[in-house]
């Protein structure tokens, strides 16, 4: 697992642009030190950019960064890079099964991830620290999930290995519209579940008592906040003392198993959105002091149904 719970509390240890990364990409970052929390806050899915390209500071400084990013929480290993839009771009991502319409983009975050068993996870969770490391440079972002595999999206990453798979790529550039919007819709919580639905104490039948749990509401605030495909919000949390399981809801007719995905061969999206949503967890706990680790060990709580599966325990300290 990434961090052991014995890493060091370095000061800055938990602003993203340190957090999990050797020294020597480290040190080339210079000041770019936001929060994690900040950061969380300011970001929303920009789908209107303006035509300028992304300057060459900022390209320099995300492509550094993408670059400490080769594993995952949960051992896989993945590869990111920044590629230039071009013409057509916006009517193909309609055909590889995205939704929405991205006016304007000039750049993609594009990345493969190789076959493992939370391999989507992972991937979900390294592109999110990329995505909030692009929002600190002030660009905007938008997380597409489709078929990738097979499209000029590939053919201008460089092509994949015969282990390694595209499962989603984010939309970047300068940002075109005004996200103020969408930014206190949200936070209004008008286009979230409630804190109720999606996080409870020992088992899936008591909600979880926030002004009893300490920073670590900011952290579940922070996950509230996440992305997630067609902004299903598949998280649950199931604390018991120091351990915070988190579960997977599957939305029926969605993701795994639903025609469209099988036709398409889409990827299961939904555990893509449980990496970003550990992402924000472990950001923002870190930067309230809490320490770690990510382990994969099912307590075994009983499920509330057949749609709802383990992935994940973060456990603090005792
Ligand atoms: C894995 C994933 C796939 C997504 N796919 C698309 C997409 O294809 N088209 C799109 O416009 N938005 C897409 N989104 C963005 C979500 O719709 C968005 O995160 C959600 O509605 C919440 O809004 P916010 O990001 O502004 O907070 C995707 C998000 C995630 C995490």
């Amino acid at each position: 697992m990434s961090w052991p719970a014995t890493a060091p509390a370095l000061p800055g240890w938990a602003k993203l642009w340190r957090s999990g990364m050797d020294e020597g990409v480290r040190d080339g970052l210079g000041d770019v030190n936001a929060l994690a929390s900040e950061l969380i806050r300011r970001r929303y899915s920009c789908r209107t950019y303006r035509p300028e390209p992304i300057g060459e500071v900022e390209r320099r400084r995300l492509t550094d960064y993408m670059a400490g990013r080769t594993a995952g929480p949960l051992g896989a290993q993945a590869r990111f890079a920044l590629v230039a839009a071009a013409p057509g771009d916006a009517s193909a991502l309609k055909r590889l099964g995205t939704y929405g319409f991205i006016k304007g983009a000039t750049g993609f975050i594009v990345g493969a991830v190789r076959r493992a068993p939370n391999d989507l996870e992972d991937y979900g969770y390294l592109l999110e620290q990329i995505v909030l490391s692009a929002t600190d440079l002030g660009l905007g972002t938008c997380w597409l999930g489709g078929t990738f595999t097979r499209s000029s999206f590939v053919r201008r990453f460089g092509g994949l290995a015969h282990n390694e798979t595209l499962p989603a790529v984010v939309s970047i550039g300068l940002i075109g519209d005004d996200g103020s919007e969408r930014i206190r819709e949200r936070e209004e919580g008008s286009r979230r579940l409630l804190s109720s639905q999606t996080f409870f104490e020992r088992g899936f039948g008591e909600t979880l008592d926030l002004s009893r749990v300490g920073v670590y509401a900011e952290a579940l605030a922070a996950v509230r906040m996440a992305p997630s495909a067609t902004n299903k919000q598949p998280w649950r949390i199931v604390r018991d003392g120091a351990a915070w399981h988190f579960y997977l809801r599957r939305t029926k007719g969605y993701g795994k198993g639903s025609a469209l995905f099988t036709v398409l061969r889409i990827a299961d999206l939904q555990r893509v959105d449980m990496g970003i949503a550990m992402c924000h967890f472990e950001l923002v706990a870190r930067e309230r002091g809490l320490t770690g680790s990510w382990v994969v060990r099912d307590p075994g709580i009983p499920l509330p149904g057949k749609d709802t599966e383990y992935i994940v325990t973060w456990v603090g300290p005792s």
